[in-house]
């Protein structure tokens, strides 16, 4: 039997889980763990970036773990972690950073968004953060990554990190990962306040989150940014309007969206309407996951013991890329 590719992703514990993670990166995830070797973790390392505060931290960590498997990852199919659970990480991260040049990492969209909107903590872990990443896919010597669309230039960072890695040393021990989703293209799903895609680093307004209470939802989605309306037949929506059809998308039938489309092209559409049914697509989407992730999070038990086993499981394959790159590099006696 052929072996199975490995599969790795994280997502960073700064806030909940909203409805780009979800169609970006954790759909992937559900598909990919009944048919691949999948490790999926808690970056809660990444997070460190930013000093966030150590109990909201803490709290993140545990209300992520409780959405991922509210959301449907499911421990006995994949490795469910804690990227300080694994510590093998941090040095295969040392040694990648021996290949990663300062130059390239200033040059990385991120990190100079991050020197615009956080000038006075312009650290080293934010500049080196492309070279952790691939530390956390290297280190299983994955084969896929699903991402969002905007991970698209860390994972050509992380090919060329192994490259440089493996050529120096003469030896293919790194594969170079993809990044991967099964549709035809990496996702972007946009926020609620026409600002690009849909993160919990924009406005309050701007994410729709599984944990959002139905009011809250509704007072979002009804505040979205639209405009004044087409005066001309066949008008091309504005960025705020496609983004409304853009969500409807994931989560509205055909029929009703191909309804309102036909209201905008005949200048007749309300935008009130529009959003009214947008907010009460997402709310029947998001309602049945909601008290799943109550249940989790106020289960300590359960959250230790799937991070204990999915610890246990990374731990081996993570030894074993670690004992292949110390050898190839030529470390210890
Ligand atoms: P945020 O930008 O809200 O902080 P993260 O950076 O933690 O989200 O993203 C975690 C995962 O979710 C990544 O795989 C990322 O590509 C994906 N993702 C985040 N936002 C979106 C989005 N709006 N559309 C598609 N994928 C997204
Ligand atoms: N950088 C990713 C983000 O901001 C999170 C992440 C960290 C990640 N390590 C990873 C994603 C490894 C995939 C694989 O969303």
């Amino acid at each position: 039997m052929s072996k199975k590719e490995i599969v790795v992703s994280g997502i960073r514990p700064t806030g909940k889980l909203h409805l780009g993670n979800y169609f970006g990166a954790v759909v992937n995830f559900l598909k990919l763990q009944e048919t691949h070797d999948c490790y999926f973790f808690i970056a809660d390392y990444h997070s460190l970036t930013t000093h966030p505060d150590s109990v909201n931290l803490k709290q993140s960590i545990r209300h992520i773990m409780a959405e991922y498997l509210a959301l449907g990852l499911d421990p006995t199919k994949c490795a469910l972690y804690i990227q300080s659970d694994l510590p093998e990480t941090a040095e295969l991260y040392l040694l990648l950073n021996m290949f990663a040049y300062k130059g390239e990492l200033e040059r990385v969209s991120t990190f100079k968004e991050k020197v615009k909107t956080q000038p006075n903590n312009i650290n080293a872990g934010l500049l080196t953060y492309p070279a952790l990443m691939a530390a956390d896919i290297l280190i299983h010597q994955a084969d896929l990554v699903p991402v969002g669309k905007d991970q698209e230039q860390h994972l050509e960072m992380t090919r060329d990190f192994a490259q440089r890695f493996n050529h120096t040393y003469q030896n293919e021990v790194l594969p170079l990962p993809q990044a991967f989703s099964f549709g035809d293209e990496l996702v972007k799903v946009p926020g609620l306040t026409a600002q690009g895609k849909m993160s919990k680093s924009n406005s309050e307004k701007d994410a729709i989150y599984f944990t959002d209470e139905p009011k809250i939802l509704r007072k979002k989605i009804m505040s979205a940014v639209t405009d004044s309306g087409p005066t001309e037949p066949n008008s091309k929506p504005s960025e705020g309007v496609q983004n409304i059809f853009e969500l409807m998308r994931l989560v509205s039938n055909a029929d009703v969206i191909e309804k309102f489309k036909k209201a905008h092209a005949d200048c007749t559409i309300r935008y009130g309407d529009l959003k009214g049914q947008l907010a009460d697509d997402v709310e029947q989407f998001v309602a049945p996951f909601r008290e799943k992730i109550d249940y989790y999070y106020n289960n300590p038990e359960i959250l230790n013991k799937v991070a204990l086993s999915g610890q246990t499981k990374a731990k081996a394959s993570a030894r074993k890329t670690l004992d292949l790159v110390r050898g190839a590099a030529g470390l210890g006696l």
